[in-house]
């Protein structure tokens, strides 16, 4: 992965006054309106960790023991959160919208790239963290129905 474009292309967009993660959210609900459900009233929070998880994993693109330890925790939370394959793909598409409007004409393709393919990257391994059945089961085992799984 390019660290050097991420760093850089983050650097441009992500200014102190930037709101990046607040428009990100914005574009989120407009194109995917069905998600605004899962997230509390206030996404100002949200937005921070977002944030600063964004940050961190590009800190530590060259460590793969943290983004696996890391973000296989993080993908078991979200699959409790009941976080699905496909909301990873929309939330990279508007994360990228977010960042190449706020970039404007110094951002480029080759930008977009990079974080299609770093964002991809981040959704496959907290996909991994999953737990086989995909959700976390939240019955006691002794109310299970018999048979299931
Ligand atoms: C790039 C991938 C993602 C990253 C790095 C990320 C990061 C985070 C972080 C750091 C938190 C804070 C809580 C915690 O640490 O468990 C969080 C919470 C959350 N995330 Fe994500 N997330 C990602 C993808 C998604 C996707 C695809 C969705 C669904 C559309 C989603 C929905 C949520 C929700 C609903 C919460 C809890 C918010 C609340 O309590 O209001 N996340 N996420």
């Amino acid at each position: 992965m390019d660290k050097q474009l991420l760093e850089r292309s983050l650097a441009l967009v992500d200014l102190p006054d930037s709101g990046l993660t607040v428009r990100f959210y914005e574009i989120l609900f407009d194109r995917y309106p069905t998600v605004r459900a899962m997230f509390g009233r206030d996404t100002s929070v949200q937005a921070a960790m977002l944030r600063s998880a964004v940050v961190s994993v590009v800190k530590h693109l060259d460590d793969a023991e943290w983004l696996t330890t890391t973000l296989h925790a993080l993908g078991r939370r979200h699959a409790g959160l009941g976080v699905t394959r496909p909301m990873y793909t929309a939330v990279a598409e508007c994360m990228i919208a977010a960042m190449s409007e706020i970039g404007g004409d110094s951002w480029t393709p080759a930008m977009t790239l990079a974080w299609d393919r770093a964002l991809g990257a981040v959704a496959t391994i907290m996909l991994d963290g999953y737990p086989d059945d995909g959700v976390v089961d939240i019955m006691p085992a002794d109310r299970r129905k018999p048979g299931a799984a």
